[in-house]
Parts: C-alpha cells; structure tokens; sequence
C-alpha cells in the first residue's frame, strides 16, 4: 500500500468510542504539520497571546527563504488596533519602526525599544504620513468596515504587504467572508491593483479568520 499510495495519506478522525471518519488527502492540498496545528509557544516578553497570531500567518502565508527579504531590515509598519502590543512586539522582534494606533494603553516595554510610535487614533480614518512596508490590523469590528478601510490603504499603494482579521459573524460565516473578500477583489481590480490574496482560518484564530495581500 505504501508504495502505490504516491503521497496520499490516511486520515483517522474518532467522534467518539465507537466511531470514526475515514479521509483521505493528497499531497500539496494539506497540512504536513501533525494533526495539522502550528505549535508556536507564547514568547515570555510579548505583551498578549495575541502575538501567536501574527507569528502563525507569517509562517502560513510567507515562505521561509523570503522572511529576510520582506520582514527583516529596517521596514516600517502600521499596526491598527495595536494594544496592548502582541502584533506590535512581533514587528519589533523583526527590526521594524511601528505606528501603534490605539486609544488603549502599549505595553511599557514594548514602548521603550523606540521602535513604536503610539499614535491614539482611530485606525479606520488613520493615513500613514508616507508609504509603509507593512499594514497588519487586529481591530475587532463588522467585517465589510475592517475591508473598506483595508481598501482605501491598498488602492492609495499606503503599504506593500498587509495581514488582517476579519471577524466572523454568528450566522452564515462563509457567505459574510465571500462577500467582502468579493467587494475587495472588485475594488482592487477596478482601481488596477494587481495584488496575491489568502484567507485561512489559522489555528491560533477562534471567531475569526486571517487574510494575507501582498501587492505586486
Ligand atoms: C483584539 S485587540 C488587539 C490586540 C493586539 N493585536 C495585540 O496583539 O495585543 C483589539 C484592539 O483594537 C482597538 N480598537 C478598536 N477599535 C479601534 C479603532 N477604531 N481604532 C483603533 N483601535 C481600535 C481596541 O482598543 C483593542 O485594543
């Protein structure tokens, strides 16, 4: 069986005691991580265990050998929804100069790397006062807000690569994720933007899910 498989492998799911599912999955349309699930540990420092959620999309959506490339150096960054600094410590672990935007308080020590600037401001009328590398957004809102600010920032070029959530609704989660990643595509395609998009529901995300752009 092992060598006529070609890469497919078995998959066990028990329900209970006395049932299981039975999948099958081929290779490069599944996860290769055990029981599919990133194992990142809380860095002691970090502000929030929210900052597991950045670390995971960076490993999901940016290939290893590019992390030099496009998220180390001397990047700026705009993290909206910025407190109490989970996102904004892991942009300063890689070197970046961060706005923080966020009427709440920043971390003391995240603050003293003077990496941060901590701008009280709101993140959806908030413009970069020049073009960023990065835009990452954490903001807990309706999900067609979070993409039409997202929207202004991609057609303006005000970044290069972004990483937001789109929080899920209690009803009809795909339908509401469908439709605004639609209305970004139409907006982006519109204005001649030529971009990547990816869209995962990350194992660190609960009611959530984690979108990738990367600008061409
Ligand atoms: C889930 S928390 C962010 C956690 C953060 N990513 C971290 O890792 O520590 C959401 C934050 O969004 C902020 N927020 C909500 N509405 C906002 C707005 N309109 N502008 C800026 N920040 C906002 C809240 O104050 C809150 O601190």
């Amino acid at each position: 069986m092992r060598r006529k498989a070609g890469g497919r492998r078995l998959h066990l799911l028990w329900v209970s005691g006395s049932s299981l599912q039975v999948g099958l999955s081929f290779p490069g349309n599944r996860s290769d991580l055990p029981n599919g699930i990133r194992r990142l540990r809380v860095p002691s420092r970090a502000p929030s265990r929210s900052t597991l959620k950045l670390e995971e999309a960076w490993h999901e959506f940016i290939p290893r050998s590019q992390w030099e490339e496009r998220l180390e150096g001397h990047l700026t960054a705009a993290d909206l929804g910025a407190a109490p600094g989970g996102w904004t410590w892991q942009l300063v672990q890689k070197g970046m100069y961060v706005y923080a935007i966020d009427n709440g308080p920043m971390a003391a020590e995240l603050m003293a790397s003077g990496q941060v600037e901590h701008l009280k401001e709101d993140g959806f009328t908030w413009e970069p006062p020049y073009r960023l590398d990065w835009l990452v957004c954490d903001i807990v809102d309706k999900p067609i807000r979070v993409i039409a600010m997202m929207e202004r920032w991609l057609v303006g070029r005000w970044c290069r690569e972004a990483v937001f959530n789109l929080k899920l609704p209690m009803k009809k989660r795909w339908e509401e994720v469908t439709k605004c990643l639609s209305h970004l595509e139409d907006v982006l395609h519109e204005a001649g933007v030529k971009y990547t998009l990816r869209c995962r529901h990350l194992y660190h995300d609960r009611e959530e899910v984690t979108v990738h752009i990367r600008l061409q």
